[in-house]
């Protein structure tokens, strides 16, 4: 439609959701009414979300309001169709199909709803010839996205590696500086807001799995994944191990981390330690961080804010722009009709290091005990550090161990929980290999 005062092209913008993105995509157009990456104009004329009466930052008298996002992204009154709603499934998931089905340019950030389903969603949007645009689905406001898509796709990407939760990286952060456990921590967090209610898809692990998935299928070239993903959170980790850690010298992160390893990909998330120094342990508080690895080009390295209204509608606005100036690419990589997803490949035959942590009995011969179960396995001690005792004669222990496939690990671990030292169960975590 043409701006009848000044000729330009506008741009009709549906947004649905309008929680703290969508609320931050109105004011960043608001206060920006000149955004005009193709000399057009990008302007929201319908509005969707839970309430109705909720108070808004910018003024929506002239914006339609729908009750039904998908009334919303079928509407002829908008010319595309933004999702902010969240969930893999539902509302979001029916409004999204709804505007790709008529072949319009839909913009989400929703990284539930493309790990789950994006390889059918890419068919119905290339089907259809409409963008499905997703950047600010992981890390927010910093480009990761299209880095992999676009720039890279010349690439030969072997990894893509890092912090994807704010959240978790927060928690972490001040369980360690303010010695807080992870409850209180939590709780903390929630009260200032940082936190969701309900945080257990970004404590679980389960937000940073929906991202890495997506980047695994941007960066190898397959069909996103989410069902093959190694998921562990945070919330089984303790103040102790996190101190232990810290005694011999690493901090502890949530790595999301993709490798490609011979014919397949290996997709995972779980808490890892990082040696103080690295990038990822000096990345601090709701902050995230990404390596990506390739054949030619080496290292780089990112870090920024994942979430947070004016970094992810930034995001947002950016794919607003590809939309206006009609970019034109594949959803992923490949087009959508090539799209497989890579083999999954098992944890078991995975080379690591670990951290391996041990409450154990104040008597002789224990240590021999645990090193000699360690040496029969062919696991190399590399770290080893023995706390004093803690009375009742209860003695924590960690020690860190040389490369050696996972299982081999496991299995020297479950000999050692059978010891009759053993004061609990040994808890293991392993240790970032980038
Ligand atoms: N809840 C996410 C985080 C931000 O804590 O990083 C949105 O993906």
């Amino acid at each position: 439609m043409a701006d009848q005062s000044s000729g330009q092209k506008v741009w009709r913008v549906g947004v649905a959701g309008l929680g703290t993105v969508g609320g931050g995509l109105l004011s960043f157009l608001a206060e920006c009414p000149d955004f005009a990456p193709a000399g057009g104009r990008a302007v929201v004329t319908g509005i969707c979300a839970r309430s109705r009466s909720r108070a808004r930052t910018v003024d929506t008298a002239a914006m339609t309001w729908f009750d039904d996002p998908v009334a919303l992204a079928k509407s002829p009154d908008n010319d595309i169709f933004v999702e902010l709603i969240g969930g893999s499934d539902g509302p979001a998931k029916a409004a999204v199909e709804a505007a790709l089905a008529l072949g319009k340019p839909v913009v989400t950030a929703n990284k539930a709803l493309i790990a789950t389903h994006g390889a059918e969603l890419a068919k119905l949007a290339e089907a259809n010839g409409a963008p499905l645009l997703f950047e600010a689905a992981v890390m927010g406001g910093t480009p990761a996205v299209k880095i992999l898509r676009e720039s890279l796709v010349g690439e030969d990407v072997v990894s893509v590696s890092g912090i994807l939760n704010g959240t978790c990286n927060y928690i972490l952060t001040e369980m360690e500086t303010k010695g807080s456990s992870f409850a209180d921590v939590l709780a903390e967090a929630q009260r200032l807001g940082y936190a969701e209610a309900d945080p257990s898809t970004d404590v679980g692990g389960f937000d940073a799995a929906h991202k890495i998935t997506i980047l695994a299928a941007l960066a190898f070239g397959g069909a996103p994944n989410f069902a093959a993903a190694e998921i562990e959170g945070v919330d089984q980790v303790e103040l102790e191990d996190i101190k232990l850690a810290h005694d011999l010298g690493y901090r502890i992160r949530l790595v999301a981390s993709a490798v490609r390893e011979g014919s397949g990909v290996a997709v995972r998330v779980h808490p890892a330690l990082a040696p103080f120094g690295h990038p990822l342990a000096e990345t601090r508080g709701a902050l995230n961080a990404l390596f990506i690895e390739g054949r030619r080009i080496g290292r780089i390295f990112i870090q920024g804010p994942g979430a947070g209204a004016g970094p992810t509608a930034a995001a947002v606005a950016a794919d607003i722009a590809d939309v206006m100036t009609l970019a034109k690419r594949p959803v992923f990589q490949s087009p959508a009709s090539t799209l497989v997803p890579e083999p999954a490949i098992s944890a078991a035959d995975r080379i690591s290091r670990v951290f391996i942590r041990l409450k154990v009995k104040d008597q002789p011969g224990v240590i021999a005990a645990v090193s000699e179960t360690l040496a029969e396995a062919g696991v190399s001690i590399d770290g080893f550090l023995q706390k004093p005792s803690q009375g009742e004669g209860a003695v924590p222990i960690v020690l860190t161990t040389h490369a050696t496939a996972e299982s081999v690990v496991l299995e020297a671990v479950e000999r050692i929980a059978r010891l009759p030292a053993m004061l609990e169960r040994p808890k293991l975590l392993r240790i970032a290999r980038v």
